[in-house]
């Protein structure tokens, strides 16, 4: 990676403010002087970086909260539709982000966005069972407790070939007689379409409030996007196991 871009991102300065640090002698690599912006840092050199005789944090992965608005493909490039890539502020849409798993075109809430793909996979992943948080609104009756019984003991889809036995879910009603919580963990295809058009309410709205410990906040605003504080990611690396597996090897 080029030292300007290692440091605009890492929170510097946008790469012209960089460049002139760079250029004014205050930016040393091992000790030595670094003049030239583009000069290539590799792993190693990330911890030995200093602006102005301090040691700079070197962010190379990025973690990102976007409160997806309706309407918005979950893809980084599209020639048509509005997509998650126009979202991503310009000094970081080099740095190889992608969406964690995917939202409807309908869907809205909370997407995260990474370049850590190790975090991505376990919390798409149906082995690490992370749990999904979505409130519902349908149309058609209120849900009973039979339906609540039905989604914790694992409901099964008939809509395709073969029938899908899913995991137990939770499904919570709300003093709205339209709206409901439903955490689910696993990722199937419009899984939540799925179940709701199973019980007859075709779902209305949908918003992701939830991935494991990430909440969106409650103000939030679709189109919202904020880099994760760094107790988040590391509270989802934890509920992820990351931690664990990185001290045994
Ligand atoms: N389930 C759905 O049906 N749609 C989504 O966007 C997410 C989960």
């Amino acid at each position: 990676m080029r030292l300007d871009k290692a440091l605009a991102s890492s929170g510097y300065g946008t790469r012209t403010e960089v460049k002139a640090l760079i250029s004014k002698g205050l930016v040393t690599v091992a000790g030595n002087v670094i003049k030239d912006p583009g000069f290539k840092i590799n792993d190693e050199d990330k911890d030995l970086i200093e602006v102005k005789g301090a040691k700079a944090g070197i962010k190379d992965k990025i973690y990102l909260l976007f409160d997806k608005p309706d309407e918005v493909l979950t893809a980084m490039e599209d020639k048509r539709l509005p997509h998650v890539g126009q979202f991503i502020p310009a000094n970081i849409k080099n740095r190889k982000i992608s969406p964690v798993g995917r939202l409807d075109y309908h869907t809205t809430g909370l997407l995260i966005l990474t370049n850590d793909g190790e975090l991505s996979h376990r919390l798409t992943s149906p082995t690490y069972g992370i749990s999904k948080t979505y409130e519902v609104t349908f149309e058609g009756p209120a849900l009973t407790s039979a339906e609540v019984e039905e989604a914790l003991k694992g409901i099964t889809l008939t809509d395709q070939d073969k029938p899908v036995k899913l995991h137990p879910a939770k499904l919570e009603l709300t003093e709205d007689a339209n709206t409901a919580l439903l955490t689910l963990t696993e990722g199937k295809t419009h899984e939540v379409r799925r179940i709701f058009a199973r019980w007859n309410r075709p779902v209305a709205a949908l918003r992701r409030l939830s991935v494991g410990t990430l909440k969106l906040d409650p103000e939030s605003i679709p189109g919202d996007i904020r880099e994760l504080t760094e107790d988040e990611t590391a509270s989802l690396k934890s509920l992820t196991g990351m931690y664990q597996e990185a001290r045994i090897q």
